[in-house]
């Protein structure tokens, strides 16, 4: 098991810092730029929190846990050693670990919010390295959070990031605009969660072109003209769902009569 040193305080550090502990490796100091979310982690780790004065501990690996934008200024700031330095961003190139000689990427393809620990072993990980020692390191050290662990080089990296982005955060984002306009109505939003979670589970079971419903699968032109109707204070949404349907129409052997233009 590895000696690893954490650095940042956020969602991911949160979540990794739990799953690292389950199969033994040890955290040898949390690190990071806000003295209360330092203290904060540690003590839910129950791991040292360093202060902005320490040397950093001896480590095996260099966990970089931080926004994106930043990995490079906190990479720079690190004094080079043996360690194997690690990012977890699905965006992010391993040139950002630069000057590290062993640069390795560990990026968890999961929408990590605030609340209980992850489980990890159901977590597919990303992994990639600049270097045979980087690579095996990072390997080991996903085999031993995960049972789904995958290699793939920036640039696919990056197809599975906006694939991602496609199929998780527009169909929240969406959910949370449709829930808004039930609520501007009066209408519990409420009523939409059980078929969205229902929904998830179904895709995950039988593939999304499968479980896909509703009236642009079937071709229900009538039924379509009547939501665009309904959807007339809301520009924006109106203009998303004609889009929408369209695709589904079209990929589904309908006539899309024309909604892009709408
Ligand atoms: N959340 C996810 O679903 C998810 C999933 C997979 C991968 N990732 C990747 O994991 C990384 C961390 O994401 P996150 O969700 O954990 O972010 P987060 O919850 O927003 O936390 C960001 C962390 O970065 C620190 N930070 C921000 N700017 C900094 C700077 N200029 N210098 C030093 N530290 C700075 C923050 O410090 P403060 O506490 O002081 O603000 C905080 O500790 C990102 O690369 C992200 O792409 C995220």
């Amino acid at each position: 098991m590895s000696k690893i040193l954490l650095i940042g305080t956020g969602r991911v550090a949160f979540h990794l810092g739990h799953a690292l502990k389950r199969p033994g490796h040890e955290i040898v100091g949390i690190a990071g730029r806000t003295v209360d979310h330092v203290r904060d982690l540690a003590n839910k780790l129950g791991a040292p929190g360093l202060s902005r004065n320490d040397t950093l501990p001896q480590a095996d690996i260099i966990l970089i846990a931080v926004s994106d934008d930043a990995i490079a200024d906190v990479s720079m700031n690190i004094p080079i050693s043996d360690a194997v330095v690690i990012h977890t961003s699905g965006a992010s190139d391993l040139d950002r670990l630069l000057p590290h000689p062993d640069r390795a990427v560990l990026w968890p393809v999961m929408s990590l919010s605030p609340g209980e620990p992850m489980d990890f072993e159901r977590v597919p990980l990303v992994i990639d390295a600049n270097t045979e020692r980087a690579h095996q390191v990072v390997k080991d050290l996903a085999d031993s959070l995960s049972g789904h662990v995958l290699q793939l080089d920036h640039a696919q990296r990056e197809l599975v990031h906006a694939a991602a982005a496609i199929s998780l955060n527009f169909p929240m984002h969406l959910l949370a605009r449709a829930q808004e306009l039930l609520g501007n109505h009066g209408i519990d939003p409420s009523v939409l969660a059980p078929s969205f979670v229902a929904m998830a589970q179904k895709a995950s079971a039988i593939g999304a072109s499968e479980a896909l419903t509703g009236p642009a699968r079937r071709g229900d032109i009538g039924t379509i003209h009547h939501h665009l109707d309904r959807l007339t204070e809301d520009a924006e949404l109106r203009a998303a769902y004609a889009r929408l349907s369209s695709m589904i129409l079209r990929a589904y052997g309908h006539p899309d009569h024309g909604y892009t233009d709408v």
